[in-house]
């Protein structure tokens, strides 16, 4: 099976985790990379990304910068999650920056073009908070409508990271959030419900190492970055929506209404995921539109994936 692909991201040390397999992966066509605010600044993200294509070897794909901060301006205490992925957002290892330059058109104009201009079919694979995606659908609904499916890291239905109810992507921009999922587009989410799963240890820095290609050294480098404040594993987090993607046989997951909660309140940014079975002589009312959630993945199967392709 091979796929054509659209990344949105907010590069991040799980994002590159993403990038590096996908650009890697004869089985994937990127068509375009499109950057957001999230786990670092606009800047960052753009600068990052070039920089792990660099380390991918990847071909010359068009990386487009698209929104600096969330549909509702930067509100009060949000944060983004420099002390997660680093001041630079990508674990001091941004330096010494691509030769690479940006696409001239924003984001939202990429997204449209590239979907326009394929003759197969496009997944659009969102990772970082979904401002761009809320900007496109809006802008191009039409356009949008085209689209194969939106693949997307964000959200729970089993609680936060950020807060007790909301995961980062959804809780850095809920606004946007609430369009996408409300968009009646053919939606999966990837979500905190499996997103620790796919877990790395010192062994798999080893392999790397031995390794010994750019790709593989880069790759250990960010694991190890991780491993030096979380102890002995962390999870490569945001590869996990794109292997969902080429390998549905490795998924297990559930079809649910899910409404995201935009108020002010303790509940912001939750995904609130209707699991309720059929009962309409008990009750009818079913918030949001139907999103397929992902709840169990072979993570074993997806980690030695991911390390086939890092070489
Ligand atoms: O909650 C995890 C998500 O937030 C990941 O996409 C990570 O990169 C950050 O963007
Ligand atoms: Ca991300």
């Amino acid at each position: 099976m091979t796929v054509s692909i659209i990344l949105d991201v907010d590069t991040g040390v799980d994002d590159a985790f993403a990038i590096l397999y996908a650009t890697r992966n004869p089985e994937i066509t990127v068509l375009g990379i499109t950057c957001v605010d999230g786990n670092t600044s606009l800047k960052n993200v753009c600068k990052n990304t070039l920089q792990v294509l660099d380390m991918a070897g990847a071909s010359s794909i068009p990386v487009a910068a698209g929104a600096n901060e969330p549909l509702m301006g930067t509100a009060g205490d949000l944060g983004d999650a420099s002390h997660v992925h680093g001041g630079d957002g990508l674990a001091g290892l941004s330096s010494p920056g691509s030769s690479r330059a940006l696409d001239s058109r924003h984001a939202v104009e990429l997204i449209r073009d590239l979907i326009e201009g394929s003759k197969d079919p496009v997944a659009l694979v969102p990772i970082g908070p979904l401002t761009n995606i809320a900007l496109f659908i809006s802008t191009y609904p039409e356009t949008a409508k085209k689209l194969e499916r939106i693949v997307l890291m964000g959200g729970s239905a089993s609680g936060g990271n950020v807060t007790a109810a909301a995961e980062f992507n959804v809780w850095h921009d809920p606004e946007a959030a609430h369009i996408v999922f409300n968009s009646g587009l053919r939606l999966t989410m990837y979500g905190l419900d499996v997103f620790y799963d796919l877990k790395v240890d010192q062994e798999h820095v080893k392999t790397l190492r031995e390794v010994g290609s750019v790709s593989a050294n880069f790759a250990a480098d960010l694991i190890e970055f991780r491993l030096q404040s979380l102890g002995s594993e962390m999870c490569l987090g945001d590869y996990g929506a794109v292997a969902s993607l080429l390998h549905p046989e490795l998924v297990e997951s559930s079809v649910m209404n899910v409404v995201v909660d935009t108020s002010q309140g303790p509940g912001r940014g939750q995904t609130i995921c209707d699991a309720r079975p059929e009962a309409p002589e008990l009750y009818d009312f079913r918030a949001g539109k139907e999103c397929t959630v992902i709840l169990k993945v072979d993570a074993d199967a997806m980690v030695k994936l991911w390390m086939e392709q890092i070489r």
